[in-house]
C-alpha cells in the first residue's frame, strides 16, 4: 500500500461502513458512536432517550448519523431499527448492543426482587439477542457482518455488582460465544468488550460516585482512567477489518483489574 494510502487507512477505518449503535445516548455508546463517525462510518443511533439521542446526530451531522427510537427490550422496536438502517443505507456492516442497565445496588439477596432481576436481564441479555438476531437476519445474506456486544467486567468475575447485573454480563458473554459459533459460517464475526468502572450516568447512579469519577475504587493500573473512548477505540478495532479473523473473543478493558487478587500476592498492588 503506498504511504499515502496506508496514512488515509489509519486515520478513517470504517469507511463506508454502516453501523448501528443502541444506548448510544449517552455514556460509552455515545463516545463510540462519535467515533465510529469520525472513521468514516454511517452510524444509526438507537437509545429510548429521544432528546438526547438527536443531539448525539446533530453533534456528529445529520449526514453520517441518525437516530432511532428503539427500546431493546422489544422485538418490534429492534426489527425496526435495523430495517430503518437497511432502507436507509441500504446493509448492516457493524451492530453494536451496548443498551444497559444497572437495576438497584442492593447487596441482600433477600431484598433482590424478581421484577427486579428480570428488567436487568431483559435489557442487558433479552436486548442484545434480539440484536443479534435481527443483525443477523440482514447480515447472513451479504456474508459478513461484525456484531459487538458490550459486556463487563462482571462477564468473568463476581462481587462487583449486583446478582442480576453480573448474571446478564455472563449472559451476554455466553451469547458471544453462541452466536459467534453459529454465524461464523457466514462470516459473520461476534465479540464482546468488557470495561472495567467508567463514571458514566449509569455507573455513577449505581455506584453512587460523584461526577468526576471513581478516584477511590481500586484500580490494578496506576496512574490512568478508564475512560469511555477506551472502550470506543476497543469497537472501533473490533468493527474495523484490522480484527477480520477475531470472532469469540471477550475483549477485557480493565487495566488487568480481573487478573489480579490485590489481598494477596507478592507484589504491592493496593
Ligand atoms: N460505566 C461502566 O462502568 C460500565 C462498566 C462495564 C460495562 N458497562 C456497560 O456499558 C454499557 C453502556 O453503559 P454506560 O456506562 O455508557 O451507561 P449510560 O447510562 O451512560 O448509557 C446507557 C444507555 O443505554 C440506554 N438504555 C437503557 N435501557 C435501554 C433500553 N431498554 N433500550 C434502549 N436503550 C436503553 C440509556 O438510555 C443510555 O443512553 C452498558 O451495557 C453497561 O452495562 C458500563
Amino acid at each position: 500500500m503506498a504511504t499515502g494510502s496506508l496514512i488515509g487507512a489509519l486515520v478513517r477505518r470504517l469507511e463506508g461502513k454502516v453501523a448501528l449503535v443502541t444506548g448510544s445516548a449517552s455514556g460509552i455508546g455515545e463516545c463510540t458512536a462519535k467515533l465510529l463517525a469520525q472513521h468514516g462510518a454511517t452510524v444509526n443511533i438507537a437509545d429510548i432517550q429521544d432528546e438526547l439521542g438527536y443531539a448525539v446526530c446533530k453533534d456528529i451531522g445529520i449526514t453520517s448519523a441518525s437516530y432511532v427510537h428503539c427500546d431493546v427490550t422489544d422485538e418490534i422496536q429492534v426489527r425496526n431499527a435495523i430495517d430503518t438502517t437497511m432502507v436507509n443505507h441500504g446493509k448492516l456492516d457493524i451492530m453494536v448492543n451496548n443498551a444497559g442497565i444497572a437495576g438497584t445496588n442492593n447487596p441482600n439477596i433477600l431484598d433482590n426482587s424478581k421484577a427486579e432481576f428480570e428488567k436487568v436481564l431483559s435489557v442487558n441479555v433479552t436486548g442484545p439477542f434480539l440484536g443479534t438476531k435481527h443483525a443477523a437476519r440482514v447480515m447472513i445474506p451479504s456474508r459478513q457482518g461484525s456484531i459487538i456486544n458490550t459486556a463487563s467486567v462482571c462477564s468473568i468475575m463476581g462481587g462487583v455488582a449486583s446478582h442480576a447485573y453480573t448474571s446478564s454480563k455472563h449472559g451476554v458473554l455466553g451469547l458471544t460465544r453462541n452466536t459467534a459459533v453459529e454465524l461464523g459460517r457466514y462470516g459473520i464475526r461476534v465479540n464482546c468488550v468488557s470495561p472495567y468502572l467508567i463514571p458514566t450516568p449509569l455507573a455513577r447512579r449505581f455506584f453512587n460516585l460523584d461526577p468526576e469519577g471513581a478516584d477511590e475504587v481500586y484500580s490494578n493500573l496506576k496512574g490512568r482512567d478508564l475512560k469511555p473512548e477506551d472502550i470506543a477505540n476497543a469497537v472501533l478495532y473490533l468493527g474495523s477489518d484490522e480484527s477480520k479473523y477475531v470472532s469469540g473473543h471477550n475483549l477485557l478493558i480493565d487495566g488487568g483489574f480481573s487478573i489480579v487478587n490485590p489481598a494477596f500476592g507478592m507484589f504491592d498492588c493496593l
